[in-house]
């Protein structure tokens, strides 16, 4: 099943996209957190009851050694709900990546610019991979071509690693990226809004409204 993600930590806008897309979870980051200003023990129980408590949470390790990131994931996988524990894909991090999956955590490795980089995170056993796409464009590089190479590789491998791009600035990106096959995407808020719109939306069913209105004034459809 396609896991759609969003990428806050604000639950009152998760809460709301809701109501009209199948939200499978939430991509958070240090970043997302800080500037929200909330900790993750603030920022998880909002974000996992605006999913109604069915809400897989993406969490980021801040530690900077493979055995503090171990110790910080014990911490965040026996929490009360179903985490992903978010490991930067350094060389510091892919050794952490092997010590989690020794416990049987789930992992996403974050951060990934390369296809080199995220390759070695998929051999290490990582769950998810989270291509950076618009962080990639913006070097001057193709962040559809890097997801497009990985999903070749872990197709060619048979590996199990879910794709689960990130960091998107339009939804252009997020059409191409969806036509590579990816198992999961992280959309920011305004983006999965912008999915939502089209400005010959709106028109067609005011239309459809005064056409109905003219011809059956106030009845529903099957009144008239
Ligand atoms: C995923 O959680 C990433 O950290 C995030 O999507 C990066 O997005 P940005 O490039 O908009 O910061």
């Amino acid at each position: 099943m396609f896991e759609l993600y969003l990428d806050t930590a604000d639950a009152q806008q998760v809460a709301s996209l809701n109501q009209s897309l199948p939200v499978f979870g939430v991509t958070t980051n240090p970043s997302i957190l800080a500037k929200a200003g909330l900790g993750v023990n603030q920022a998880l129980p909002a974000l996992a009851k605006a999913l109604n408590g069915q809400a897989r949470l993406h969490v980021q390790v801040v530690s900077q050694t493979a055995e503090d990131m171990l110790a910080e994931a014990i911490k965040l996988h026996a929490l009360p709900y179903d985490i992903v524990v978010k490991v930067p894909a350094t060389r510091i991090g892919l050794a952490a990546i092997k010590l989690m999956k020794a416990e049987g955590i789930t992992v996403l490795a974050t951060a990934i610019y390369s296809v080199q980089q995220g390759f070695f995170a998929a051999l290490c056993g990582a769950d998810y991979l989270a291509p950076y796409v618009n962080r990639i464009d913006a070097m001057g590089a193709n962040g559809i071509a890097v997801v497009a190479d990985l999903q070749n590789l872990i197709n060619q491998q048979g590996l199990s690693t879910k794709l689960l791009p990130a960091s998107f600035k339009n939804t252009q990106q997020v059409l191409d990226i969806l036509q590579l096959g990816v198992a999961s995407i992280t959309l920011p808020v305004d983006i999965a809004e912008q999915m939502m719109n089209h400005p010959a939306v709106q028109p067609a069913v005011d239309q459809f409204s005064s056409d109905w209105q003219e011809s059956f004034g106030d009845k529903l459809a099957f009144e008239s």
